[in-house]
């Protein structure tokens, strides 16, 4: 929701803590602050909008100097996005300055509390009620005033705490909210992910729930909840700092939809050999595996949506019934599952917090959980029974692409897997589809290169404000990812249908003021498909259409079609979302939308 970034040194922090929030700027984007401790006490400079505001505010960090500070870009939940309610927030004697990404739900109570105590709140924000407790509990031991102020606290957060009185120190703590540590050569760092301290150091630490930690440049001590030292393994970064750059292309979304073909290949490789699905990370036992009765697969947004669109071949295949339900909607449904269930919890980041909740309900009831996550160490990777890494490497835009399609592939390997352990699919069955999947980077390639028209067709429709999307079964899914796509990033309507429910009551909607984009790569239903453009046509809508190359019926009826590559019908939707990607990418461009950080939306919403 938002990011936080810390550093200490002895180089200047400010523009390094400018240069982290820029990297985090996809977490949150409505306002921004840094705090540096200099000989004189904290220099707090915070402005609402971009960091770019923040950068010219501050010179690009030179009018702010010292070798220590803390830094925060925003997601406005509590508060609008002004600049008294950015962050850093400080302390009424001055002496503490925190950062803060979460919700602190007991916050109303608590500022009631200080406000008796004779606290000054400056913002209506939820994280200011933490800087007057740290002052309130402060006896001269900044560890102890930690200590009791995450006490009170109910919630979740990542803190980073910058006190007066310790120059050279800060301090970092987590509670469900992400957090990492760098450790540098005479400086140390603190996170909200690794790509704001990447280009910087690539050993680090990662906190887990109810820990803190000291940082000084040439230090790094975690302590428990109680105060106790920890002891904590180094771990070494593999994403690099190129992964977290536009490389030339005018937008992260471009770049990482382009990556894909790479991508899908990262996430496949390493699990086929010599022609088979290795699977070793899902280390079940044949017994457990045929105990299962059902599956549950749980996620928000598109990875719900890749949990619809892989349901297909985990039923086809694996002769297993599949529920696919949304996080926020699982967690409060008193769900029934139990020790006959898998729990398939799918997320980018690993850290959405209804994505958590659910997990952690399916575990409660006695589920077990296969995790499907591309963020190593993140929430859900560590709360997971098995945890299947999409190695999509890192996703800047906030319109998920190749964490999509990676989420896919990973599906589809464990559908085929299963398939197999389960002795569920004949010989040659198995043999086509491992060579299927194994064609799948080449297929996205081709359905890159094969639509160079799309860039136009945005300039002829790009004005429309309501759009449908329609498909059936594969094709149905794979229409629900491109209508989000859609929405979230050109702020155009795009209701998505399933093409065989129109008749029932939306085709009473359709005119020639929305286009109708038609899925159809389900060569087994592609006649039903057909017949619903026809009937949209009727109704004045122009279709664009997604097919495969040099489908005649479809070509016959569309005004356009975007062509994918022949693939199978249940790996479909992997190569269908291609084109529909770059369709809403190119109209969001023509419509002048900021396409990596859509209004409103956050990459990581770890809150529910
Ligand atoms: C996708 O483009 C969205 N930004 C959003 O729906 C996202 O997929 C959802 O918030 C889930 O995120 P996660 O995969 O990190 O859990």
């Amino acid at each position: 929701m938002c990011g936080i970034v810390g550093f200490t040194g002895t180089q200047q922090a400010a523009p390094i803590l400018l240069d982290g929030l820029q990297k985090l700027e996809y977490r949150g984007y409505d306002s921004a602050g840094i705090a540096v401790l200099d000989g004189s006490g904290i220099q707090v400079r915070k402005t609402s909008g971009k960091i770019s505001n923040l950068v010219e505010k501050t010179d690009g960090g030179r009018n702010t100097p010292g070798v220590t500070g803390i830094g925060h870009t925003r997601w406005a939940t509590h508060g609008a996005p002004t600049d008294v309610n950015a962050h850093p927030h400080i302390s009424n004697n001055g002496k503490y300055a925190v950062v803060h990404n979460g919700i602190i739900e007991n916050y109303l109570e608590l500022r009631r509390e200080l406000i008796k105590q004779g606290f000054h709140f400056e913002s209506e924000t939820d994280t200011e009620v933490i800087v007057h407790l740290l002052e309130m509990y402060d006896q001269g031991d900044v560890r102890k005033a930690i200590l009791k102020t995450a006490a009170r606290l109910a919630g979740s957060y990542a803190l980073g705490v910058l006190c007066a009185d310790e120059p050279g120190t800060i301090y970092a703590m987590r509670e469900s909210s992400p957090l990492i540590l760098g450790i540098g050569a005479g400086e140390n760092y603190f996170a909200s992910d690794v790509t704001a301290i990447v280009p910087y150091t690539k050993n680090a630490v990662y906190l887990e729930d109810g820990e803190f930690a000291r940082i000084t440049p040439d230090r790094i001590e975690v302590f428990d909840p109680s105060g106790n030292p920890v002891q904590k393994k180094i771990s070494r970064i593999s994403w690099d700092i190129q992964a977290a750059e536009k490389g030339g292309y005018e937008h992260f979304m471009l770049k990482e939809i382009y990556e894909q073909p790479r991508a899908v290949k990262s996430a496949l490789e390493p699990r086929i050999r010599d022609g088979e699905v290795v699977l070793d990370e899902f280390s079940c036992s044949a017994k457990y595996l045929h105990s299962i009765r059902k599956i549950i697969i749980t996620a928000c947004g598109s990875a719900y949506y890749a949990g619809c669109a892989s349901r297909y071949a985990i039923e086809q295949l694996c002769g297993i019934p599949v529920d696919v339900e949304l996080a926020s909607e699982l967690r409060y449904s008193e769900p029934l599952l139990d020790r006959h269930t898998l729990l398939i919890v799918i997320s980018q980041s690993g850290e959405t917090a209804d994505t958590i909740a659910a997990l952690k309900e399916g575990k409660a009831r006695g589920a077990k959980v296969l995790a499907v996550v591309n963020v190593v160490g993140s929430t859900v990777a560590k709360l997971a029974d098995w945890v299947l890494y999409t190695w999509a490497g890192p996703e800047i835009a906030v319109a998920t692409t190749k964490g999509y399609t990676t989420q896919l592939t990973v599906l589809f390997l464990f559908a085929l897997s299963t398939a197999k352990r389960l002795g569920r699919i004949p010989e040659d069955r198995y043999a086509a589809l491992v060579r299927a999947l194994t064609n799948l980077p080449r297929r996205v390639q081709q359905a890159l290169d094969m639509n160079p028209s799309i860039p136009a067709l945005a300039k002829e429709y790009y004005r429309y404000r309501s759009m449908f999307f329609i498909g059936r079964n594969t094709d149905y899914a794979a229409a629900l990812e491109g209508a989000l796509k859609m929405k979230e990033i050109s702020y155009i309507h795009a209701e998505c249908y399933a093409a065989g429910e129109l008749k029932h009551g939306t085709i009473a909607l359709i005119d020639d003021r929305q286009p109708v984009v038609a899925v159809c790569c389900n060569r087994e239903i592609e006649e039903k498909t057909a017949s619903n453009i026809v009937e949209v046509k009727a109704r004045g809508a122009e279709v664009i259409a997604v097919a495969f190359r040099g489908d005649q019926k479809i070509l016959s009826l569309a005004d356009h079609v975007l062509s994918v590559p022949k693939t199978e019908t249940i790996f479909s939707p992997l190569v269908a979302i291609i084109p529909l990607q770059l369709l809403a990418y190119y109209f969001a461009r023509e419509n002048g939308c900021d396409i990596d950080k859509p209004k409103n939306l956050a990459k990581s919403v770890t809150v529910e």
